[in-house]
């Protein structure tokens, strides 16, 4: 394969990052990401490991170095660590990262780092039990914070916490959520909640701005931004004299689509071009209709051309994407 970048958009935007979502199910119910009662996609629906494996082989071949394997919740879809190990032996893949809630981290972690994962990111909302299982309707803490030190202990180094901040939810633990974070010794993104699907509540009257978040941080901390980037959407933040940085994740307040490098694949094989957009196209009818490696790979270049500028989040309108972020990934 040439060195030259092959997945480029009408903008000019490299395609570098895949999200593979392997499953839109999960333990969790987390109220900005799910309804209470949800229909999932029926498993027979999904596509197997060999074909996530094959197409990932292809986007690696493509020239993509990041791969993210998301959710609903990755590690509650069965015998998942042979997909690891698969995607971790893709030439071109330098970064292998997972996004999970962290419920199942304490079994899983160290045949993650065994398979090649490079990083982990675990969504934590709050520190506070009984707000954990109403956030999340279903989900323990403690298990989630018992899984975040057994992956620490396998010596993953790089270990990010995400939260998405809700008025008059969780609002009052921004500092509590970044002082566990410096004691962890981990980096902390802070999410604006996002309209994807319909669920319980107002979004524009949960909405917290990154820029909330960031002053209320700056009320306790000296923090110094920076410039690097890990290939996602946030921006950083250094605190002074720790180990933590800052994340800010504000797809409303900083919309961040203007540097898009990343792609998505459902658990059912559409490649999403967009997280807010329907446009997509449908490598699991490709891939049975017989498509050969060739094919396959061209079909992917050639989705570029309908990857869309940007999303139109619109919090005081119906949300205009029906799909869950548990069936995008994230
Ligand atoms: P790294 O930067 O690699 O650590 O990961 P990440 O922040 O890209 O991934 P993660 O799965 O932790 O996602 C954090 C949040 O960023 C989630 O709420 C995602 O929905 C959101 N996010 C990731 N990519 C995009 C994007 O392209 N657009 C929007 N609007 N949100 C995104
Ligand atoms: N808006 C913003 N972030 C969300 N997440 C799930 N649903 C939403 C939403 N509607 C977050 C999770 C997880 C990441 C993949 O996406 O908390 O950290
Ligand atoms: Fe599950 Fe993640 Fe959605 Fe929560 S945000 S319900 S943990 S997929």
């Amino acid at each position: 394969m040439s060195d030259s970048p092959q997945l480029v958009d009408r903008f000019g935007r490299v395609i570098s990052y895949l999200r593979i979502s392997v499953t839109d199910r999960c333990d969790f119910r987390c109220v900005y990401c799910m309804d209470e009662e949800m229909q999932f996609i029926p498993r027979s629906e999904l596509l197997s490991y060999e074909e996530i494996t094959r197409i990932a082989t292809a986007f690696s071949d493509l020239g993509v170095s990041k791969i993210r394997i998301t959710g609903g919740e990755p590690l509650t879809r069965h015998g998942i660590e042979s997909l690891f190990i698969q995607l971790g032996q893709l030439e071109n893949v330098k970064d292998l990262t997972l996004t999970t809630n962290g419920s199942q981290l304490a079994r899983y972690a160290q045949k993650l780092k065994h398979a090649g994962v490079t990083r982990i990111n675990i969504s934590l909302d709050t520190l506070k039990t009984e707000r954990f299982k109403a956030l999340t309707r279903t989900g323990k803490l403690q298990q989630t914070l018992d899984g975040i030190d057994v992956a620490l202990a396998c010596g993953f180094n790089k270990l990010k916490l995400n939260a998405v901040i809700m008025r008059d939810s969780n609002d009052d633990e921004v500092n509590a959520l970044v002082d566990y974070a410096i004691a962890k010794e981990m980096d902390i993104s802070f999410i604006e909640e996002m309209p994807l699907g319909e669920i319980a509540h107002d979004r524009a009257l949960s909405f917290y701005s990154s820029n909330d978040v960031l002053e209320e941080i700056q009320k306790e901390k000296q923090l110094q931004a920076v410039p690097e980037k890990t290939g996602g959407p946030s921006r950083y933040y250094q605190i002074d004299n720790t180990n933590t940085r800052i994340g800010l994740i504000s797809p409303h307040s900083h919309n961040f689509c203007d540097d898009c490098n990343r792609v998505r694949l459902t658990s059912e094989g559409l490649l999403l071009l967009c997280l807010g957009q329907e446009h997509s196209i449908d490598l699991r009818q490709i891939l049975r209709d017989g498509a050969s490696n060739d094919e396959l790979r061209q079909a992917i270049i050639n989705s570029m051309q309908i990857k869309p500028k940007g999303h139109d989040f619109n919090l005081k309108a119906q949300p205009i994407i029906l799909r869950h972020m548990s069936a995008t990934g994230g």
